[in-house]
């Protein structure tokens, strides 16, 4: 490597982690098993379980959600955001089983439970459930 470009090299790294800092912690690559995100019974299971589990917080007035909710700090975020539709399934996938067990969300003071007893199955009915709600 010539002189110039080892220092440049490092801040190019530099500048990167300071950037990946400000979006998502590392989180592990997963696949979902084939065709799980677009089977019309695993939305529908994921629909069913999002009603019982999740809405109180990320849903609408209409599906139970908590007037509590709309005080949570961070907020809990809805999921018909266009946003949804492309984010990493698995990273939908991994913050599901994590919640606020890890940093950031910790210190950050949020209330989104781990889902560690959902099994692998049941997260990927959820992923797939909140990626049809995306607008
Ligand atoms: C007690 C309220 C509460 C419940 C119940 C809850 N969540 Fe959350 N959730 C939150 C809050 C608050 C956040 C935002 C803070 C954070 O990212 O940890 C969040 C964040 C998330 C995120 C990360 C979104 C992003 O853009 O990074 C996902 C995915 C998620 N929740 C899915 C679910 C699912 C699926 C369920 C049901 C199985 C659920 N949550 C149940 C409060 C809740």
């Amino acid at each position: 490597m010539s002189g110039w470009a080892a220092p440049a090299w490092g801040l190019f790294l530099l500048l990167n982690l300071a950037a990946c800092g400000e979006q998502k912690p590392a989180y592990p690559a997963r696949q979902p098993p084939a065709g799980a995100l677009t089977d019309v019974a695993q939305i529908a299971a994921g629909q069913a379980l999002f009603r019982e589990k999740c809405a109180v917080c990320h849903g609408h007035a209409d599906e139970g959600r908590s007037p509590r909710a709309d005080f949570f700090q961070p907020p809990a975020p809805d999921f018909t955001a266009a946003g949804y539709r492309t984010l990493d399934p698995a990273y939908l996938f991994w913050r599901i089983e994590v919640g606020k067990s890890v940093e950031p969300y910790l210190s950050r003071g949020s209330v989104m439970p781990a889902w560690r007893g959902l099994s692998d199955e049941q997260i990927w009915q959820l992923v797939a459930y909140l990626k049809s709600r995306a607008r």
